[in-house]
C-alpha cells in the first residue's frame, strides 16, 4: 500500500511538471510579476545571429506568424528589402519556428495585442513601421527628427529613439531620439 502510493505521488508530481513545461511562456511561472507591458524579449541566440546584423533585432511579436512566413519564405530572403538575407536552410527553419512560436497571434504582451487589433484579417504586413497602430503612435514627430536626422536616418531604427527597446519596452518616457533628446509630448 505505502508503495503503491508513492507511486502515484510520483505521478502526479510528473504530470504537474510537465504542464509547466509544456507553457510557452514558463517565464510567468517563475516570476509573476513579469512585466507585460512591452513585447517579449528576444532570447534566441541563432535570431540574433542572422537578423540583427543589419538593423534592430525586431521581436517576434511585432508582426502577426503570416508576416514572418511570408518574409522567411527562401525567395523572399533573397530580396529582402533590396537586401539578400539568404540563409542555411536548416538556420531558416530554426528561426521560423521560434517567430512562429512568438509571434504577435496569441502573445499575451500588451503592444503585441495592439498590432494585432490594428492589421485586418487579409492583410499580411512586412514592415512594423506600415502597421497602423505604429503609424499613428508615431504621427507628430516630425520628419527632420526621423529620416532627415543623420543619427536614425529610417523609422525601421527602433534603438536610435527607444532607449530599452533592446528589453521588449517601448514606454514613451524611455524615448531619447538621438540628436534630439527626450520626447515632450504636448
Ligand atoms: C543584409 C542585411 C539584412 C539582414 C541580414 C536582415 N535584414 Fe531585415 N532589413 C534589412 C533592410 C535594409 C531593411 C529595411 C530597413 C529600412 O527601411 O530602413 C530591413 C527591414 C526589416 C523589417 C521591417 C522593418 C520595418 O520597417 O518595420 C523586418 C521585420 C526585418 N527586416 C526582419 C528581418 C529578419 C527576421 C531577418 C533575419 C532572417 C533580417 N531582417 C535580416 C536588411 C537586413
Ligand atoms: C524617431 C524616433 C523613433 C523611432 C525610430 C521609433 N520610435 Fe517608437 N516612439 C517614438 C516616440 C517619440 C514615441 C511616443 C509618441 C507619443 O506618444 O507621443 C513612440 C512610441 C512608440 C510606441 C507606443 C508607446 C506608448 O507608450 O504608447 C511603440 C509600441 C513604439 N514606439 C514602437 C516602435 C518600434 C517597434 C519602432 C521600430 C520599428 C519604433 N517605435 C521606432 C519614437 C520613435
Amino acid at each position: 500500500m505505502m508503495i503503491l502510493r508513492f507511486v502515484l505521488l510520483c505521478f502526479c508530481l510528473s504530470l504537474a511538471a510537465t504542464a509547466y513545461a509544456d507553457d510557452d511562456d514558463h517565464d510567468s511561472f517563475w516570476s509573476f510579476s513579469k512585466d507585460k507591458s512591452g513585447v517579449r524579449a528576444v532570447d534566441h541566440m541563432l535570431y540574433r545571429q542572422n537578423c540583427a546584423e543589419c538593423h534592430f533585432a525586431y521581436q517576434p511579436g511585432l508582426l502577426p506568424r503570416r508576416s514572418w512566413q511570408k518574409m522567411m519564405q527562401t525567395s523572399s530572403l533573397a530580396d529582402h528589402f533590396g537586401d539578400n538575407a539568404e540563409l542555411a536552410d536548416a538556420d531558416r527553419q530554426s528561426i521560423l519556428a521560434y517567430l512562429n512560436t512568438y509571434a504577435a497571434d496569441d502573445a499575451d504582451y500588451k503592444r503585441s495585442k495592439k498590432m494585432m487589433r490594428s492589421i485586418r484579417e487579409h492583410e499580411t504586413p512586412l514592415r512594423i513601421t506600415q502597421v497602423r497602430y505604429f503609424i499613428e503612435k508615431h504621427d507628430e514627430i516630425p520628419l527632420r527628427m526621423v529620416t532627415g536626422n543623420p543619427q536614425v536616418r529610417s523609422w525601421s531604427n527602433c534603438a536610435t529613439c527607444h532607449t530599452t527597446a533592446d528589453t521588449g519596452s517601448f514606454e514613451e518616457d524611455d524615448v531619447r531620439i538621438l540628436g534630439v533628446g527626450k520626447w515632450e509630448d504636448d
